[in-house]
């Protein structure tokens, strides 16, 4: 009889411990569990790596203040409840391929204010439910092709605050249902021509605080439900950008001129570009009298000689490097 006792005994703990290990808590976590499934919070515990060992119903994770660096592949493998993950304020610099993969109740990430600079392709992978993707004040300056691949439900990505320079073709791929794109203060300078074709559903686009010289008249061509355009640029002689401008009725259009006391480039008229060429090669595009053509993608592109490089010729080549 006791003997019995003993087995059941044992046979509970067996239960208790295998339990446990499935819906155990990272240690200096705090997990708290409701309808949905369990919050973990790990918010300002001095992590310098992401637990892995989250409960399989992980519903919402934070982590906020911590001085982890890196998001590694499959961190949040398995957790097929997770519809959550914030993660503010921390020394985040690598998102790795495999970091957000097949999560499919994943509604919201958001990354925002870390000092990330590589987003390894396939970082956001499978995620079908996904709805925002929040990574704005990083120090992201580029983003790969393909890295917001299929991502069928995203309807709002935040870029705001960082250091991306330009947009190319096939930036955002494939993204369906994507509404709002804020790339607010970045320094982006070119837009490739289609950068944003495939953004069909884009109503609200933010370039504010960026440094936009020239915008071409077909670049918004796809985006037949844009509404909000929010830009300043530089207006002189970018004629055929205004007349796509005025031809079309966007609720809200903050287009501004910065060369011409920030007034609106739609309350322009057409004479104020009277003493302009309306070669897309404006003049004065490349410093210091270098020649302008255009690429097969529509780009503007300088030939620049006699030791001036970069892509207006505004930089010098380093003469010490280069005798090296
Ligand atoms: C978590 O694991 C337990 C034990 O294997 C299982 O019974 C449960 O269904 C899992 N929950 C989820 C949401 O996967
Ligand atoms: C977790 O996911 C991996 C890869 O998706 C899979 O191989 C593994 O069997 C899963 N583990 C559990 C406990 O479900
Ligand atoms: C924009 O360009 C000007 C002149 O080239 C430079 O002084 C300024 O810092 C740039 N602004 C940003 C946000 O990069
Ligand atoms: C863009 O401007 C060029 C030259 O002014 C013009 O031929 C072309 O039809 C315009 N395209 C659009 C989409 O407005
Ligand atoms: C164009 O040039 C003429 C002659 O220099 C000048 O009087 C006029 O104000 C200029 N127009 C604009 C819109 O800059």
């Amino acid at each position: 009889m006791k003997m019995m006792y003993y087995n059941v005994a044992a046979c509970l703990l067996v239960i208790a411990v295998s339990n446990d290990m499935v819906l155990s808590c990272p240690s200096d976590c705090s997990c708290i569990t409701n309808n949905n499934g369990v919050t973990v919070d790990c918010s300002s515990r001095g992590l310098t790596v992401i637990p892995r060992n989250f409960p399989n119903d992980s519903y919402r994770i934070e982590m906020n203040n911590n001085p982890f660096t890196t998001i590694e592949k499959g961190t949040f493998q398995n957790l097929t409840l997770l519809y959550s993950v914030l993660i503010f304020g921390s020394n985040l610099s690598t998102i790795e391929t495999g970091a957000f993969i097949t999560l499919p109740n994943l509604y919201i990430i958001d990354l925002e204010d870390n000092h990330i600079t590589i987003i390894q392709p396939g970082a956001f992978k499978h995620l079908p439910a996904i709805y925002a993707i929040y990574l704005f004040s990083n120090q992201i300056n580029a983003i790969q092709r393909g890295i917001f691949d299929n991502l069928q439900a995203l309807i709002r990505l935040s870029l705001y605050n960082n250091q991306i320079t330009a947009l190319q073709r096939g930036m955002f791929g494939n993204l369906q249902a994507l509404t709002e794109l804020d790339l607010r203060n970045n320094q982006i300078t070119t837009i490739q021509q289609g950068a944003f074709q495939t953004l069909s559903a884009l109503q609200t686009l933010d370039l504010l605080g960026n440094n936009l010289t020239f915008i071409k008249n077909d670049t918004f061509e796809h985006n037949t439900n844009l509404q909000y355009l929010y830009l300043d640029l530089v207006c002189d002689c970018n004629f055929p950008f205004w007349s796509w401008l005025k031809s079309k009725s966007l609720f809200n259009d903050v287009g501004t001129c910065v060369d011409r006391d920030n007034i609106k480039l739609s309350s322009l008229h057409e004479s104020d570009f009277d003493n302009c060429t309306y070669d897309s090669c404006y003049p004065d595009y490349c410093s210091n009298g270098r020649s302008c053509s255009q690429n097969s993608y529509g780009d503007l592109v300088c030939s620049c000689v006699g030791g001036w490089t970069g892509t207006t010729c505004t930089g010098k080549w380093n003469i010490n490097s280069i005798e090296r």
